[in-house]
């Protein structure tokens, strides 16, 4: 009997656990999803995660650019075995497939980053640890087995704390590195900015920190210096929420936390340290030098930045627009794939993220040249509104519809997609 594939695999399971009433735990489409994970949680949540950059043109743009893409399938091939996987640094994935790094996740899930670690490992997905993760790489890590997972960097102005971060990614079994280059500031985010919130302003999304030797010396020189300061004025109710969540963030005893300076420390010494936008081509070397892991660049959209980047040592390029979080009126990842891959030519993966948010997604951004793709948003809605099993959904759907998107237009291994077997519609 033929294997049936990671499609008709999931049909299956949806389509008899139906007949006893069972339906899928979140919804399929992308756009049910979203609107369902938007009712399940509150405003400062849920818009922190859906929002982007200004008027979130970039956003719209990163989706609407796959819709410039059509296949026209071929029809009496054998498509009843298909190999869905892909190699990627001497690793076999199930699909070309992983999660991307998404930060405070702690908003939308208590488990949060647990509970995705757990899920990608369970279906063999690597996953991308954010540097502004909710629970610290090593508690992640300890959940996931052999399973692949790689570590986002976000370059601090402590070299130090980037050295330190670096070591234990290593240590924690991580076999890439992804230096995110788009975010050296945060972007111009009006939804966040109408509500005045910051997740790392209330301790939320600095777990990579707080769980970091580095970083915790740097925050008790500042408590120590900071303990000879004015009393604070009696705090409003919304201070307090913000010490409570910083005392949360902190290792160790709540109780004893609420009353010690170092909660409040941390989240200032993060806020001080977190990214250096001062980084330059230069610095690169720094960072080949710590490390035998694969670099890659995320947030490459320009090809002569692609061309760099390889002319520097480093092993791997994600073409993003982190969401169109950061730069409104940006070219959309997907438009910008074509002339970075040309660039790349063949030497290095390229990676592509933002505004997949299917299966004929993944088709589309494989077959204009991407080796694999991170999945971004649609995995937070899982998690938001089932947790692990929530996430596992998401990831099974997207890796299920891609299977059978593959055989259904005449294709039974991912090496045969290419610009070819695709029209430009639009
Ligand atoms: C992100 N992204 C991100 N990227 C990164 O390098 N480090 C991070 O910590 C985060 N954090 C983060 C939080 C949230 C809530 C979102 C939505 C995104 C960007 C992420 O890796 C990826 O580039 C985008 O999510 C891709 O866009 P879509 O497909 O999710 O729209
Ligand atoms: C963001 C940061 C965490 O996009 O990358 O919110």
């Amino acid at each position: 009997m033929t294997e049936p594939g990671a499609g008709r695999r999931r049909q299956n399971e949806v389509y008899s656990a139906g007949v006893y009433g069972h339906l899928p735990r979140v919804p399929v489409a992308a756009r049910k999803l979203q609107r369902a994970a938007k009712k399940a949680l509150n405003a400062r949540a849920y818009s922190y995660v859906a929002g982007g950059a200004g008027d979130e043109v970039t956003q719209r743009a990163n989706e609407a650019a796959f819709d410039r893409w059509a296949v026209v399938p071929r029809v009496l091939r054998d498509v009843s075995r298909r190999d869905t996987s892909v190699e990627l640094f001497g690793r076999r994935l199930p699909a070309p497939l992983l999660l991307g790094p998404v930060g405070a996740l702690e908003l939308v899930h208590d488990e949060a980053d647990l509970a995705v670690a757990r899920a990608a490992a369970s279906v063999g997905v690597p996953t991308v640890f954010s540097n502004q993760a909710s629970v610290s790489m090593e508690e992640c890590a300890a959940a996931m087995g052999d399973a692949p997972r790689w570590f986002q960097l976000y370059w601090s102005t402590s070299d130090e704390l980037v050295e330190s971060l670096v070591g234990r990614a290593e240590a924690a079994g991580c076999e890439a590195l992804v230096v995110t280059l788009d975010t050296t500031m945060l972007g111009w985010r009006p939804r966040d900015l109408d509500l005045g919130h910051l997740p790392f302003a209330l301790g939320k999304g600095i777990a990579q920190y707080t769980s970091d030797p580095v970083f915790r010396g740097l925050v008790e020189q500042r408590a120590a210096s900071a303990g000879a300061r004015e009393p604070q004025p009696r705090p409003t109710p919304a201070a307090v929420r913000a010490l409570i969540g910083m005392a949360k963030a902190w290792p160790g005893s709540f109780r004893d936390n609420l009353r010690s300076p170092l909660p409040r420390a941390a989240v200032e010494t993060f806020l001080g340290i977190y990214s250096r936008p001062s980084i330059t081509w230069a610095d690169l070397a720094w960072l080949r030098s710590r490390t035998r892991l694969p670099i890659l660049l995320k947030g490459v959209l320009h090809p002569d930045d692609a061309r760099r980047a390889l002319d520097e040592g480093v092993d791997g390029v994600v073409v993003s627009t982190h969401g169109g979080r950061q730069v409104d009126r940006s070219i959309s990842a997907l438009d910008a794939l074509p002339d970075v891959v040309a660039a790349i030519d063949e030497r290095a993966p390229v990676l592509l993220d933002s505004g997949v948010r299917t299966g004929a997604d993944v088709f589309t951004a494989v077959a204009l040249g991407a080796r694999a793709v991170l999945l971004g948003r649609p995995f937070a809605w899982g998690l938001a509104l089932a947790g692990e099993e929530g996430v596992r959904q998401v990831i099974s759907d997207v890796m299920g519809e891609f299977d059978l998107t593959l055989g259904l237009t005449g294709h039974t291994a991912v090496d045969q997609l290419s610009p070819e077997i695709l029209r430009r519609v639009g």
